[in-house]
């Protein structure tokens, strides 16, 4: 009888243990952190506000150097910059330090895999 308690309790602690490492493997959503942390700004799905820019048909995301986007996305751009007279004046802010390395890597090949 103890012995079957104890098997019951080794048995949910792995279980429990899988779940976790499960948990940290999982790939990074970056779709699901643009809705989060991006899309209030930029949009639902990159389509642009009053605020921020779209990126869908944005030649910065279509054309540009992967390397130029993570640099606005990990420094941000304190100045902003009117495009059109409906936008609200607010800097892009910056994201280093707030996101991994590796989300914002993930992010960049978002941006760029909503023009497809
Ligand atoms: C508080 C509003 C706000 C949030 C939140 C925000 N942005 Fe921005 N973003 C801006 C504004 C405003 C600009 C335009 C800045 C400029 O050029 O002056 C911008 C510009 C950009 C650009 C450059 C686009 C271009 O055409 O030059 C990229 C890339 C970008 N944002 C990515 C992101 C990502 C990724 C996130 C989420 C992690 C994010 N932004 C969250 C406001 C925001």
């Amino acid at each position: 009888m103890k012995n079957g308690v104890l098997s019951l309790l080794v048995a949910i602690f792995l279980i429990a243990v899988g779940g976790f490492s499960n948990a940290a493997d999982k790939e990074i959503d970056a779709a699901k952190i643009f809705r989060q942390k991006c899309s209030y700004c930029h949009g639902n799905g990159g389509v642009g506000s009053s605020t921020a820019p779209a990126f869908i048909g944005n030649s910065f995301i279509t054309e540009g150097d992967p390397a130029a986007i993570k640099f606005v996305i990990e420094n941000g751009r304190k100045e902003a910059i009117k495009r059109a007279e409906s936008q609200k004046l607010v800097p892009m802010p910056p994201w280093k330090g707030r996101l991994k390395d590796a989300e914002i890597d993930a992010l960049v090949v978002y941006l760029k895999s909503l023009n497809k």
